[in-house]
């Protein structure tokens, strides 16, 4: 299912939507805390998502375009492995970062819409996943910007997820079912991932994006959560939300994030609630072929109540009565509460996380099935070697500077692409 991108706050200037420098961005698109509700705490203190990428985003290798176009067989179409909203994802294999032993196999994602809003969404994903660091978030391993007279080229190395993504699993019959046991470990992985972004750094992270196509599993099925394009800092201290044009995906963003644009932690809380009920279903959260009523996975829940005898008629029937019952029903109180409408009714990500492990502590009975029914060039353009050796300040520096010249390029090409679309008036 694709992002969509609906610019809601037509406040905004062209120019503060244009493709800002590095600096610029920090201002204008992480911070734009300057539109929020409450308060007026001094914050010069605080750090943001910038600074603390200049702190820590020193292990991320910059690659070359040719260096990746090996790794890939020149991107070749055998090799694709996946298809979004950003671009193509390739499975390839790159030299190991100390330059000797095996090839380290990893997904290349590469962009294939040009200007600006990809661009945005690159240098989000480079800075927040260079920032963040926890066993069910996807790492990233480096990146590649290149800048020719064909456009521009923007691509992402990550650490290879063996099985896919949740998505797959959940909802492509031509893999096997997907055990109820290992359903509950998946759940409970990717909100132990959600609840770090928004508790456990120094800055608060809206991940904006919360869906199973982007909960990958590793090859023991370990969630990580992956796509940090759409990611957000969260208010600062004293404020209650961040106002943002609203950008995701239909059928999992929040009614009230979508209706005012004001973006709070609890509009992944809502997005979490919507997966919950998938995997119970196995059922997408929109799924336009069925009949009218049974489109809308919210809507057509609503008839099975987790208190009710019809509950178990909403259950994915791959399952084949291999659940427990009791914890099926708690997982759907929980994600009502997790689809409350009032945001600040809905729990907070650490108490989803407690409550998954008590639904899943509970007696081995209760939750049996009982109760229930090829080759490299050494041409990469900032090599580690170079990395370690040279200050880490300087080092960020000069990421820092590239990334903005990067920045500066995509605007110029973005102008030029909006001056064209409005002279042959494309909507
Ligand atoms: N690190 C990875 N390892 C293995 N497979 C991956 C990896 N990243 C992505 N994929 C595969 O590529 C698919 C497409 O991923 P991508 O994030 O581009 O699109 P999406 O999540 O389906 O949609 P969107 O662009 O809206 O996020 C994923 O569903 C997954 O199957
Ligand atoms: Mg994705």
């Amino acid at each position: 299912m694709k992002c969509f991108f609906y610019f809601k706050d037509k406040s905004r200037s062209r120019k503060q939507r244009s493709a800002p420098e590095l600096e610029e961005q920090s201002k204008s698109e992480y911070s734009e805390a300057d539109r929020v509700t409450k308060s007026s705490h001094s914050e010069s203190s605080r750090r943001g998502i910038p600074q603390l990428y200049e702190e820590k985003a020193h292990s991320l290798r910059v690659f070359s375009y040719k260096e990746l176009r090996y790794a890939t067989n020149d991107f070749s179409r055998l090799l694709k492995i996946g298809e979004g909203g950003f671009g193509s994802v390739y499975k390839g294999s790159i030299k190991p970062a100390e330059g000797e032993g095996d090839p380290v196999v990893v997904a290349i994602k590469k962009l294939n819409k040009d200007g600006l809003q990809g661009h945005k969404q690159w240098v989000a994903e480079v800075q927040f996943l260079g920032v963040v660091e926890h066993p069910n978030l996807v790492k990233l391993v480096g990146y590649c910007a290149m800048d020719g007279e064909r456009g521009i080229q923007r691509l992402l190395i990550y650490e290879y997820m063996e099985n896919k993504s949740l998505d797959d699993h959940i909802f492509n019959k031509a893999y096997p079912a997907l055990p109820w046991e290992t359903r509950l470990q998946i759940v409970l992985g990717a909100a132990q991932g959600l609840a770090y972004l928004h508790d456990g750094l120094e800055v608060q992270v809206i991940y904006r994006d919360f869906k199973a196509s982007n909960v990958l599993l590793d090859e023991n099925f370990k969630p990580k959560l992956s796509d940090f394009g759409l990611a957000r800092e969260g208010p600062v201290a004293g404020r209650t939300h961040v106002s943002t044009a609203v950008v995701g995906t239909y059928g999992y963003a929040a009614p009230d994030y979508i209706e005012t644009g004001h973006l709070t932690n609890k509009s992944d809380v809502w997005s979490f609630g919507v997966v919950l009920y998938e995997i119970l279903t196995g059922r997408r959260s929109l799924e336009r072929y069925r009949p009218k009523a049974e489109q809308k996975l919210l809507e057509w829940v609503k008839q099975f109540p987790a208190n009710s005898k019809k509950f178990s008629l909403l259950m994915d029937p791959r399952l084949e009565n291999q659940y427990s019952r009791s914890a099926a029903r708690k997982i759907a109180k929980l994600a009502d509460n997790c689809l409350l409408k009032s945001a600040k009714d809905r729990p907070t990500m650490s108490q989803v996380v407690e409550r998954l492990k008590q639904i899943i502590q509970q007696p081995r009975g209760e939750n049996s099935s009982e109760d229930s029914l090829e080759s490299f060039e050494n041409d990469s353009v900032d090599s580690d070697k170079n990395t370690s050796q040279m200050g880490a300040a300087e080092s960020w520096k000069r990421r820092m500077s590239h990334l903005a010249k990067l920045g500066e390029h995509v605007e110029g090409v973005s102008r030029r692409r909006f001056m064209i679309m409005q002279s042959a008036k494309v909507p």
